[in-house]
């Protein structure tokens, strides 16, 4: 049996992983939320550590809020570098495999074509700093570990872009959304299928266990405008969009203009599905 630790299991990514997780008889989860153990609290960390052992653990725990980061650094840094770090080192000494999650974030979205894994990072934003700063730390600290960054999820749990669609176009008549950041929208269910496929590959398939930066997101392109159309499309609202320009919606943290990333490692290394965005978003209705 593959014992697996979940942290982070009340996030979107991390509810997926709860829900898929009933499929998978053969495996072992435990699911940790905040409330069940602070990450940052070196001291509980290391202790629940020495008490339980895992083969893997699927760290979904983060500081997610993009533009508070920006005013909150010391927060963000904690929770996406320290911890990580923490973690790095503990599961190193146990011997257990990590899957983390990273971001889109680390690259300054100036790319004319998708990212591969060993593009040059630029983050411009505190969030994807710390992120990045996460992804070194975990590497050097257990050389086990696979980071997978990922784009633009969103699920039916959290809060997420299509929820905010949905709720502000059932309050408005008119809708302002930008139109000029390219990316992915991502099932979060697909990237936990994606996560849990990769355990199953390696313990019951005898594929090899390749640590190293991976990216996922579902396939296909789209613009937050495109995205909001086809959310409303489907969720049948009748909402006037009007395409926006990035300078016309400014956030305090910068985001990336061009943010698809490469899925061809992830894909012929552990053999994972990467469904159509607009496929995988019509599940959700
Ligand atoms: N959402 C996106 O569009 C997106 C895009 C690219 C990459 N990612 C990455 O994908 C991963 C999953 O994202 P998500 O959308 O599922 O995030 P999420 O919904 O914000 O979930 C993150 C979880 O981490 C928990 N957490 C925060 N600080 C913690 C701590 N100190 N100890 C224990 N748990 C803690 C949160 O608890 P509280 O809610 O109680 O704080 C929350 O349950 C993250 O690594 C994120 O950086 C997300």
């Amino acid at each position: 049996m593959t014992k697996i630790l979940v942290t982070g299991a009340d996030g979107q990514l991390g509810s997926e992983i709860v829900k898929l997780s009933r499929r998978f008889s053969n495996m072992k989860f435990t699911f940790l939320t905040i409330d069940n153990l602070d990450l940052t609290d070196n001291n509980r960390v290391s202790d629940y550590f020495s008490k339980h052992s895992f083969d893997y653990l699927i760290n979904c725990a983060a500081y997610t809020a993009v533009d508070k980061a920006e005013s909150d650094r010391e927060a963000a840094q904690e929770v996406n570098s320290s911890m990580v770090g923490l973690l790095g080192e503990i599961t190193a000494k146990s011997g257990t495999r990590v899957i983390h999650i990273s971001t889109d974030y680390v690259f300054d979205g100036k790319a004319h074509f998708p990212y591969t894994e060993d593009a040059s990072t630029n983050p411009a934003s505190v969030y994807g700093k710390t992120k990045l700063e996460g992804e070194e730390l975990l590497m050097r600290n257990n050389p086990q570990s696979v980071i997978i960054r990922t784009a633009w999820l969103y699920s039916s749990y959290g809060n997420n872009f299509v929820k905010t669609m949905i709720r502000l176009g059932k309050e408005r008549d008119e809708m302002r959304v930008v139109q000029d950041q390219i990316g992915s929208p991502t099932n979060a269910a697909d990237l936990a299928e994606a996560i849990v496929t990769i355990i199953y590959r390696v313990e019951e398939e005898s594929y090899k266990f390749v640590p190293g930066v991976f990216h996922y997101t579902n396939e296909g392109v789209a613009s937050w405008y495109d995205f909001a159309y086809h959310i409303f499309d489907l969720a049948k609202i009748d909402v006037t969009i009007v395409p926006v320009s990035s300078d016309e919606y400014p956030t305090p943290a910068p985001r990336p203009f061009y943010s698809v990333l490469s899925k061809q490692k992830i894909r012929s290394v552990y053999d994972v599905d990467t469904p159509h965005w607009y496929a995988s978003l019509c599940k959700l209705f």
